[in-house]
């Protein structure tokens, strides 16, 4: 059954204000937290909580936090990755439009718990309207007093800077992004060290994405254990799902994690479109391995998409109908990897390129009987072996595509 956390506010008229939220409790917790905790009790409860990062990856937050190193006598920081980029993913974008308010008190939770003092929310350039309301948003809870220097009932302090991307969706990489708001070239970085202990201008920074700190205020107010027992056993709460392709009610849907994924599409989305069957779904994100129509009662949470063989990545889902060309769908993500890459790896790069040649070959009937096996090949070859995961995230719809529906990359008049 769908439980709205995030999404709670989203119906309701002028959802974006500080007059909406605050008439629904908004920043009070915030104001307790200051008021009765210390740090590392906030630490501790969302450590508690379950809660894994939503920007794709999962990573436990509370334990992200922890590693913070403290008393190094430099700034810590706090970066919001509101890049949002991955194709079939439009989750974060209704937080900033709809209720930046619940994204800016998490915000200000997060930052008290790791001892930042400056924050950056590095945000999608093309995201106009969600700049507009984020930045009307800030100047409200400055005006307010919920922002900037000694917050309620605290000696806390905290700026938040607006950091516009310029349209690469590598900059949603969290190091590559911190190159960018350094004004360089979004090129990811080497690791080690980790940004929690060498990020933002060389200091221990933070990188967590919109949805992970909007789920923070709900677990501040009613406990870890409340938002835990809303999840499966290792990944607590809710989450956003997108979902688009060829379903009734594409849109924005808030489950438990662990809600299979057939529910979602049939109670959430209304089922697959004109009465079609499904043939695949891409359970997480353009970079998710697709999962065929016998895969679908999958419950979604990190742990049992990992069994399948895929990832619940940012949670976008995208059904594909029995007349979706699976040749096509891949180019057409291949094309997107391919244009993506940075170009600072020679496996990424090159193989890329390769792949969506080799997929144009085929789809335009030139095609060899050894090209599915050569791209496998090529795949083979990104995976594991790059500096940043978007090699992997190229190499995965390669592997599931070709390995589960091969025939359509064999013969291209099947597939067209
Ligand atoms: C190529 C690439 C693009 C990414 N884009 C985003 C993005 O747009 N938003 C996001 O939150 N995370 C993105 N990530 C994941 C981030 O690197 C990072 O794991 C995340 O922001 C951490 O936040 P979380 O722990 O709250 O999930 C991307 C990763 C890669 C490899
Ligand atoms: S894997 Fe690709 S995108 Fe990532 S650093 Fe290497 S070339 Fe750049």
């Amino acid at each position: 059954m769908s439980i709205k956390l995030v999404t709670r506010n989203f119906d309701r008229p002028d959802s974006h204000t500080l007059r909406v939220y605050r008439e629904g409790g908004g920043y009070e917790t915030l104001r307790k937290v200051l008021a009765t905790r210390t740090p590392q009790e906030v630490v501790e409860e969302v450590k508690r909580s379950n809660l894994r990062g939503r920007g794709g990856a999962g990573f436990p937050t509370g334990m992200k936090w922890s590693f913070v190193p403290r008393e190094t006598g430099k700034p810590v920081y706090l970066c919001v990755n509101a890049d949002e980029g991955e194709p079939g993913t439009f989750k974060d974008r209704f937080i900033l439009e709809q209720d930046p308010h619940m994204l800016l008190e998490g915000i200000g939770i997060a930052a008290y718990a790791i001892g930042a003092r400056y924050a950056y929310l590095y945000l999608r350039g093309e995201f106009v309207e969600a700049g507009r309301r984020v930045e009307d948003a800030i100047a409200e809870a400055c005006e307010a007093g919920l922002l900037g220097s000694d917050l309620p009932d605290s000696k806390f302090s905290l700026d938040l800077y607006v950091h516009y991307g310029a349209g690469a969706y590598i900059c949603g990489e969290e190091t590559a992004l911190l190159e960018s708001i350094e004004g360089k070239k979004g090129w990811p970085r080497v690791r080690p060290p980790f940004p929690a202990v060498k990020g933002l201008f060389g200091s221990p920074t933070v990188i967590n994405n919109v949805e992970t700190l909007a789920k923070v205020p709900h677990i501040l107010e009613k406990g870890a254990a409340w938002f835990s027992a809303l999840g499966t056993e290792k990944s607590g709460g809710t989450k956003l799902f997108p979902v688009s392709g060829k379903v009734n009610r594409p849109g924005l849907y808030e489950y438990p994690l662990g809600t299979p994924l057939r529910t979602i599409i049939d109670e959430g989305a209304g089922g697959v479109s004109a009465g079609k069957k499904i043939k695949g779904v891409i359970p997480g994100g353009a970079s998710c391995p697709v999962l065929t129509a016998d895969e679908i009662d999958v419950p979604m949470d990190y742990d049992a998409l990992a069994k399948v063989g895929s990832m619940l990545g940012s949670g976008a889902i995208i059904v594909l109908d029995e007349e979706t060309s699976m040749l096509k769908t891949l180019l057409n993500l291949e094309r997107f990897f391919a244009h993506e890459s940075c170009g600072q790896c020679t496996p990424c790069r090159e193989g890329t390129r390769w792949i969506v040649q080799v997929l144009e070959r085929i789809a335009a009937g030139k095609g060899a009987p050894e090209d599915p096996d050569l791209l496998l090949d090529i795949a083979a070859h990104m995976a594991g072996r790059t500096l940043c995961p978007l090699g992997d995230a190229a190499a995965g719809p390669v592997r599931s595509f070709v390995t589960k529906f091969r025939e359509e990359f064999l013969d291209p008049l099947n597939s067209m």
